[in-house]
């Protein structure tokens, strides 16, 4: 029996994560939170001081690496046995994630781990290339996206409550490198997958973007 996938791919503080953990939950399938594996990647060469043209290294740590998602009232995540739930979500470990993405042999490691996650009764699966690479075979695809400066102001938002100190007009510039390097990078650019629903959020609820998406699946 064939698995249905959602694939919903965008740039970072499109919502992504938010959307796609409620429609998981909603329709009761897994979720697949992509960027959280690079991230993970990030965390781990961090910790053993490796230097991104490290290849053959970074890629050895991928294959070891062992990443637990567990969800009960909140979401953690361990990394060989430690918790990284607080250090996924750091603004450092996200641009050392999208420097070590732009390797075409990091991504080909990681290709299966994220294909292990299309699982019975069905895969919501968040990323940057989920319905172009690693999941083309999907039922449903959407491309989430903001304009830079929503996204921006939403990430500001979270940092702040988070009581993390923070500078919009950083964020946006960072915001808007990371967006460059995802998506001219030559493998695996950040792109809509052919058939995808365009969707931009930057004047949208969650609860509308969730809808709308619950709408193409039902
Ligand atoms: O989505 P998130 O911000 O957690 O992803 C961190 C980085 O990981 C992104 O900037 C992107 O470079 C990379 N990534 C990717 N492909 C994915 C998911 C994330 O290249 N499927």
């Amino acid at each position: 029996m064939s698995v249905p996938i959602l694939t919903i791919d965008g740039p970072s503080g499109a919502g992504k994560g938010t959307v796609s953990r409620l429609i998981a939950q909603k329709l009761g399938w897994h979720y697949l939170d992509s960027g959280a594996i690079y991230r993970a990647l990030a965390i781990a060469i961090t910790e053993k001081g490796l230097a991104i043209d490290e290849i053959d290294a970074i890629v050895n740590t991928a294959e070891d690496m062992d990443l637990v998602f567990q969800c009960d009232t909140k979401r953690h995540i361990t990394l060989d046995g430690h918790d990284i739930t607080e250090q996924l979500s750091f603004e450092s470990t996200g641009n050392t994630a999208s420097k070590i993405a732009a390797i075409p042999e990091i991504r080909a490691e990681l290709l299966q781990k994220q294909q292990h996650y299309k699982q019975s009764p069905g895969l919501v699966a968040d990323g940057r290339d989920m319905g172009t690479v690693v999941f083309p075979e999907a039922q449903y695809k959407v491309f989430l996206t903001a304009s830079a400066l929503t996204r921006a102001k939403r990430r500001y938002k979270q940092l702040k409550e988070k009581g993390i100190d923070a500078n919009l007009s950083e964020i946006t510039a960072d915001i808007q490198e990371r967006d460059q390097r995802d998506s001219e990078r030559e493998f695996s650019p950040l792109i809509p997958a052919k058939g995808a629903v365009y969707i931009d959020s930057s004047d949208m609820s969650i609860d509308q973007v969730v809808e709308e998406m619950l709408s193409l699946v039902q």
